[in-house]
């Protein structure tokens, strides 16, 4: 039977499983539930689990029995819900109030439960060594790097990595793939403003940080406007402004936080100086001062063009040329993926759940279709037999 048949003939299991995940989601670093489900999960299948030093998520290992000497790789989901009050009103809706798989990750997790099961059974087609780590906390942007600190790229090390995402690009049955950069950098700042307060009907006594304030938010569009080359990818978003306590009074600091999101990582490291030049040169003008906060939180996702090939290849043989699909363009969302693809060379893929209305990542309506398991399942099967006989 091929990988693809054999991934559909389980659908019904797998479908279970998933909508249980579904029912019973947990914020990152709480996945208590979910991880005994997952432990549970490939005992069943006979994978051996390794001790890991964190509270959630897995890590387990197969190894193949063929002779030889095969290549050791990673394959990652995330198993993390958002905190969103889901409303699909569906029979296996969250039991967790204000807790959601609006994500995807319940479908991620069981993808690579199905992969970790059909490569177990065909362990003896391969001499390699095929680590599974079930992720945790991705939305909170720690799980991969408590992972990486709990040692899961250590002994054996692995040669790439495999990450899979949903997209709602691309339709339920194929996948997207994409080469070079393809997420972006997630960085945040925070700009405290200060002047001085006053009342409102003597505005020539006080130092007003919100006007100053007012005009950073506005100039702060310049950056992207006539700083950055306007062939690089690059988002600035001001999404925060605080200020003021009363109508009637000019208050004595404002705050503004924003996030900033690039591809290029010169780009990135430039962009403190620029806001930094900027808001000051505006409240020195307006007679206030500024301090500048700024966070890099998460690199960009760049895939490793050689895994994408291998990839391409192993899909294109498993699941159809038709069904594998150049993306048009990259994503400016970003993924914690890329603290992994920081160590070792590797790509995340994007399995399709379609754009029907409602199926929007982090909406309340969305809902990892159970159609799109078995691809997803066939494709990280075939990645890793192809890398590891
Ligand atoms: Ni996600």
């Amino acid at each position: 039977m091929t990988i693809l048949a054999n991934a559909r003939e389980q659908l019904e299991y797998w479908t279970n499983t998933r909508r249980q995940l579904h029912q019973h989601p947990e914020i990152g670093f709480e996945e208590v539930e979910t991880t005994a489900l997952i432990k549970r999960e490939l005992e069943k299948i006979g994978v051996e689990i390794c001790p890991l030093a964190i509270d959630t998520g897995v890590m387990a290992i197969i190894r193949g029995t063929k002779p030889g000497q095969g290549k050791t790789i990673a394959l990652r989901a995330d198993i993390d819900a958002l905190p969103i009050q889901e409303q699909t009103g569906l029979p296996y809706a969250s039991v967790r109030q204000g807790v959601m798989h609006a994500c995807g990750h319940d479908g991620h997790t069981t993808v690579l439960l199905g992969a970790a099961k059909q490569i177990f059974e065909t362990r003896d087609q391969f001499s390699g060594i095929v680590k599974l780590l079930f992720q945790p906390a991705e939305e909170r942007l720690h799980g991969a790097r408590s992972m990486i600190a709990a040692g899961v790229l250590e002994s054996p090390a692995p040669e790439l990595i495999l990450g899979i995402h949903g997209g709602t690009e691309t339709p339920i049955g194929k996948i997207g793939v994409w080469s070079g950069p393809f997420m972006a950098s997630a960085d945040q700042f925070t700009v405290r403003i200060t002047g001085q307060g006053g009342h409102a009907a003597y505005p020539h006594r006080n130092k007003d940080p919100l006007l100053a304030a007012a005009h950073a938010v506005v100039a702060l569009q310049t950056i992207a406007a006539r700083e950055i080359d306007a062939i690089d990818k690059f988002v600035l978003s001001v999404c925060e402004f605080h200020a003021g306590t009363a109508f009637n009074i000019t208050p004595a600091d404002a705050v503004i936080t924003g996030s900033v999101r690039c591809h290029d990582s010169k780009t990135r490291e430039s962009v403190p100086d620029r806001i930094d030049r900027l808001v000051g040169g505006i409240t020195s003008a307006l007679n206030c001062t500024h301090k500048l906060e700024y966070v890099f939180g998460i690199p960009g996702v760049v895939n490793d063009p050689a895994v994408v090939q291998t990839l391409t290849t192993a899909a294109i043989e498993t699941i159809g040329g038709e069904n594998v699909i150049q993306l048009e363009r990259p994503l400016m969302g970003s993924e914690d993926f890329a603290f992994f693809l920081e160590m070792v060379p590797g790509a995340i893929f994007r399995l399709g759940v379609g754009n029907a209305p409602g199926q929007v990542l982090h909406n309340p309506l969305f809902n990892f279709p159970d159609e799109a398991l078995p691809v997803g399942i066939a494709t990280m099967t075939a990645f890793a037999l192809e890398h590891c006989r």
